[in-house]
């Protein structure tokens, strides 16, 4: 069962014909900004720098031009696929023939066979030439064709591009080496500077900006274990305040990709009358060691460190902010930063070296707002909340940030969201954040239904979002868990296990609240489940059952997996309770550092017609935070339901005029 990250990804066709294989490789893909448009965006999509992609989303017109220029005289192939198959997937393909003529045709794939043409041709070619052995194309289609039959829509979610092309333009079967995927967020902007690597000159200073380059690098003999969190601790590289405008994960190797699933990074924060050099600097030198995951507090200090300010996962390319934010160091004149990587080695292989390399971006031109970062979603693993069970194709998840939390946490004329990061292991298929005001779901923040799990991009947003006190925030996680031949998918750390959290890029930062998550501990699903109590096994990395005694010992994964009878009626039910009960919404306020009395504030949750009383009993009961944590002791309790409010529904893409002009075609 490895699921570890597989570089070569996720197309099925892989031994049957000739097309499109998608064959993701290491290489440093550096999109840039023209015209300082963020919205134009250039790629080179194979290894050898043949096949070159620019493309620019045109909002106005709901449209995407595309230009590929490619080192070959013969046809050119490009294509828009989802959900990781080829069948389906929306092809063009196009070039110069040997008597100068320009070809060009909308086509879609079924099955593996030669993409077959489309009865209504919905892309347009603008230019192609060829000169040299080079072909040009530039070609444009709307987000929405309005060919639902054979085209894709290109919305917000991930979506693969696929490209391939021959040395000759009469011979459209024969091509087996050229081709492959590229992984996108076709509408997002894109800030990253044109020349990031620049950045690497000997002055660690970018030709034209004053942008330097902070490098937190990790290289370990990765441990013999399936799941290792790693927290190494890194020193500030100035002594004033400096903003952070961006940042870079590097993996120089292959093996460095497949075996690193996330990092986050936190800022570590000296309590009340202890100095920061005299508790981090010791364990900064020392290159630090295994986090001791739901321990606290550690040897590590980790209950010191818990501001996020940076989360990578698989699949994520660099992101920059835009020019009005930057991320604070320094402020008082020193920092120290926790990094926590997550290594996967379900192999078991020994003696492996593994490295990787975080890189903040910096600088000293200061910019007008300060960022912070606020982690939502469902509360890290250690509850019972996740349990997806077998064979689900679309199980829904939802963690809260309740309207009592945000009430605490935003100031008066709210906060700004400007980037967001959807994260589930591998059984995710889509993602969204919700954001409630009152009874009303506005528009979702962020959305993907075509999650990927190994393309985590932190997202810039379209538009910024403002979040006001009292404001709901909800993700939605839907797991598919088909292929895991009909196991019970858990929540916990390791990648085989589920997550349904995520993070926001807001401003103005507040650095008390960082994290506003919930999780359920509802007495009709925990009887349901049949689990009274659990403590973690750092040891087994599980959780463990500790009450009934009768199942005391069992991790959670083997007593769902053996103990509960799946029939549809269990199913429903667990599906019913993941969307409607209440859950507690936390939001631990950082910088105390005396215990505060709890405040438990149980908010009624809201009926859904047809829902019966049972759904909304109030939590009782539940388990008080851990004693243990000097920070984390101010919490807010807070139940809730998710369902009963005025649905956010996203307008139709597909445009008449449009439609119009396909049919006068035909
Ligand atoms: C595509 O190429 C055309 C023709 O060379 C050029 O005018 C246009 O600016 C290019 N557009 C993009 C998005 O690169
Ligand atoms: C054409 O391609 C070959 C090899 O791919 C290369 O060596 C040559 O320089 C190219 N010629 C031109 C005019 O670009
Ligand atoms: C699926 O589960 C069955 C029964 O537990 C086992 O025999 C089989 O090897 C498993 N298949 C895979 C692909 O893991
Ligand atoms: C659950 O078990 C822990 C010890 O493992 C104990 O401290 C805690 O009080 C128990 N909680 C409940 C609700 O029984
Ligand atoms: C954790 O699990 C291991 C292996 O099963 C066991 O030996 C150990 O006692 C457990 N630790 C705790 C604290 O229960």
């Amino acid at each position: 069962m490895s699921t570890m990250y597989q570089p070569s990804s996720v197309f099925p066709c892989v031994k049957l014909f000739w097309f499109f294989i998608i064959s993701t490789v290491v290489r440093n893909v550096s999109a840039y900004i023209v015209d300082n448009n963020p919205y134009r965006h250039f790629v080179t999509l194979d290894q050898h720098g043949k096949y070159e992609l620019e493309w620019l989303v045109d909002w106005d017109q709901k449209s995407v031009i595309f230009n590929v220029t490619v080192a070959t005289k013969g046809y050119v192939g490009f294509g828009l696929a989802r959900k990781g198959k080829m069948s389906g997937a929306d092809i063009v393909i196009g070039g110069v023939n040997s008597r100068g003529k320009p070809y060009f045709t909308d086509r879609h794939a079924i099955g593996n066979q030669l993409p077959v043409i489309d009865t209504s041709q919905d892309w347009t070619l603008h230019t192609a030439w060829e000169k040299g052995n080079k072909t040009f194309l530039s070609f444009s289609r709307p987000f929405d064709t309005c060919d639902a039959d054979h085209d894709l829509p290109i919305t917000d979610d991930t979506m693969t591009i696929i490209w391939s092309y021959s040395e000759k333009d009469d011979e459209l079967q024969y091509h087996f080496q050229n081709r492959g995927g590229y992984d996108v967020y076709i509408l997002d902007p894109d800030l990253v500077p044109r020349k990031i690597d620049k950045v690497y000159q000997k002055t660690h200073r970018t030709e034209t900006t004053d942008i330097r380059v902070f490098q937190m690098t990790r290289r370990i003999v990765m441990p013999v274990e399936d799941t290792t969190y790693w927290c190494s601790f890194h020193k500030t590289p100035t002594s004033r305040k400096n903003h952070i405008v961006g940042w870079r994960t590097v993996l120089p190797k292959e093996s460095d990709v497949r075996h690193i699933h996330h990092m986050t990074l936190y800022r570590c924060a000296a309590p009340p009358g202890a100095s920061a050099d005299s508790l981090f600097e010791g364990l900064y030198r020392s290159g630090g060691g295994e986090c001791y995951l739901l321990d606290s507090p550690s040897h590590l200090l980790t209950q010191y460190c818990k501001e996020p300010i940076h989360v990578w996962a698989i699949g994520g390319r660099a992101i920059f902010f835009p020019e009005h934010v930057g991320l604070p160091i320094s402020e008082s004149g020193s920092d120290y930063f926790m990094l926590q990587t997550h290594y996967d080695n379900p192999n078991l292989l020994p003696n492996l070296k593994i490295s990787v390399t975080l890189e903040a971006f910096y600088t000293d031109k200061l910019r007008p707002n300060d960022v912070g970062m606020l982690q939502l979603g469902q509360s890290i693993p250690g509850s019972t909340s996740i349990v997806i069970p077998p064979s689900s194709l679309d199980h829904v998840i939802y963690g809260h940030c309740a309207g009592a939390c945000t009430e605490r946490m935003i100031p008066k004329g709210g906060v700004k969201a400007f980037a967001a990061f959807l994260h589930t292991h591998t059984s995710g298929r889509g993602v969204r954040y919700l954001h409630r005001r009152g009874n009303e779901d506005l528009k979702w923040i962020a959305n993907d239904n075509n999650y990927n799990s190994k393309f985590q991009q932190f997202r810039i947003l379209h538009e910024e979002r403002r979040i006001l006190p009292g404001d709901q925030l909800l993700q939605r996680c839907v797991y598919d868990t088909t292929d895991r031949n009909g196991t019970v998918v858990v929540g916990g750390f390791s990648t085989q296990e589920e997550m349904c959290t995520g993070y926001m890029y807001i401003y103005p930062r507040s650095p008390e609240f960082a994290r506003c998550r919930s999780e359920s501990r509802d007495e009709t699903y925990l009887n349901r489940l049949g689990i009274e109590n659990t403590t973690w096994n750092q040891t087994r990395r599980k959780m463990v059952i500790t009450s009934p005694t009768q199942f005391a010992g069992l991790s959670v994964n083997d007593y769902v997996n053996n103990f509960i009878e799946w029939d549809i009626e269990t199913r429903k039910a667990f599906q019913r309770e993941h969307k409607l009960s209440p859950q507690i919404s936390q939001c631990p306020r950082f910088t105390s550092s005396i215990s505060v009395p709890q405040r438990a504030l149980n908010l009624q949750g809201r009926l859904e017609r047809g829902t019966s009383l049972r759904d909304t009993v109030r939590v009782r009961g539940f388990v008080a935070p851990t004693k243990n944590t000097i920070i984390d002791s101010d919490f807010e309790h807070v139940s809730i339901n998710p369902i009963g409010i005025l649905q956010y529904k996203q307008a139709p893409q597909c445009l008449r005029d449009l439609r119009k002009k396909t049919l006068r075609k035909n």
